[in-house]
C-alpha cells in the first residue's frame, strides 16, 4: 500500500506496481497498443505543465474516476486504442496508480515494472529472472486495501512457485488467491468496492478488460521518469 511505502526501503528490490482498476491496466494497454512511452505524474498541475512543454503528447487520467477538464483521455483502457496512441507519448495522472509508481521510485527500488492481470505471465517471468527480492506495490484506493490488487499480487506469488520467503502481507495475498483460484475473475474484480463504483459510473467494460489474463504479454518498465516496454525476461540491470 502507498501509505506503507513511506516506511519501506527497497534498494536492491524490483518493484511491481499494481493498480488493476485501472491505472496499471491502462498503462499496459497503451504501451501494448503502440504508445511510445507513458509519463506517470502525481498531480493535475504537473500533468498540465508537462503537456504545455510537450503539446503533441496525449494528456490522460482521472480524478474520481472521470477525465479531468481539458484532458484528451480518461483512465479507461478502452480509450487507449492503437489508432489513438500509436507512436504517441501519454502523460498520465491518476488518483492512486501513478502515485504508487512514484512511491516505488522514492523507496529506492532498483527497477520498477507495471503489473496487471493483462500481463501477468510477463511479470512472473520477469520476477523469476530478477536476481534480488521483489516488492509488490498494491496501489489500493485512497490508501485503503483493494481486493483486486491483492488478488493479483497473490497470483504473481503463486506463479513464482514454492520455497519463497514471504512477508505477512504477501502470505495473505497468496491465501486470498488460492481461495479464489479458478473462480470467475471478472466477477471477483467487478464485485470489489472500486469495481462496483466503476460499474455504477458506466465503466463495466473496463472490468472485463482488466480481468483478461495475459491479453497484453508485454513488460512496461519505469525508468528515469518514463514507462516503456522492455523485452520480457531480460532484467537489464
Ligand atoms: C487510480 O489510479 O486511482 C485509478 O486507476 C482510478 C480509476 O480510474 O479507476
Amino acid at each position: 500500500m502507498p501509505c506503507e511505502m513511506e516506511k519501506i526501503r527497497a534498494e536492491g528490490f524490483a518493484a511491481v506496481v499494481i493498480d488493476i482498476l485501472r491505472a496499471s491496466t491502462t498503462i499496459i494497454t497503451a504501451l501494448a497498443n503502440g504508445a511510445e512511452r507513458v509519463i506517470p505524474l502525481t498531480t493535475l498541475e504537473e500533468a498540465r505543465a508537462r503537456k504545455e512543454k510537450e503539446p503533441d503528447a496525449l494528456l490522460g487520467g482521472e480524478r474520481n474516476a472521470l477525465p479531468p477538464p481539458g484532458f484528451d483521455l480518461g483512465n479507461s483502457p478502452r480509450e487507449y486504442e492503437p489508432e489513438r496512441v500509436k507512436g504517441r507519448t501519454v502523460i498520465l495522472t491518476t488518483t492512486n496508480g501513478t502515485r504508487a509508481c512514484q512511491a516505488a521510485v522514492a523507496a529506492g527500488a532498483e527497477v520498477v515494472v507495471i503489473g496487471g492481470f493483462v500481463n501477468r505471465r510477463a511479470v512472473v517471468e520477469f520476477c523469476r529472472s530478477f536476481p534480488g527480492p521483489i516488492l509488490l506495490v498494491c496501489a489500493g484506493t485512497r490508501g485503503r486495501f483493494s481486493l483486486e490488487d491483492s488478488l493479483y499480487a497473490g497470483s504473481v506469488i503463486s506463479g513464482l512457485g514454492e520455497g519463497l520467503q514471504l512477508s505477512d502481507g504477501a502470505r495473505a495475498c497468496l491465501t486470498l488467491y488460492e481461495r479464489w483460484q479458478g473462480c470467475d475473475l471478472a466477477a471477483l474484480v467487478g464485485g470489489s468496492t472500486h469495481g462496483r463504483r466503476l460499474a455504477d459510473l458506466g465503466f463495466g467494460e473496463d472490468i472485463r478488460l482488466a480481468a483478461a489474463v495475459d491479453s497484453h504479454p508485454v513488460l512496461p518498465v519505469y525508468r528515469e521518469g518514463e514507462i516503456r516496454l522492455e523485452p520480457i525476461g531480460t532484467p537489464g540491470f
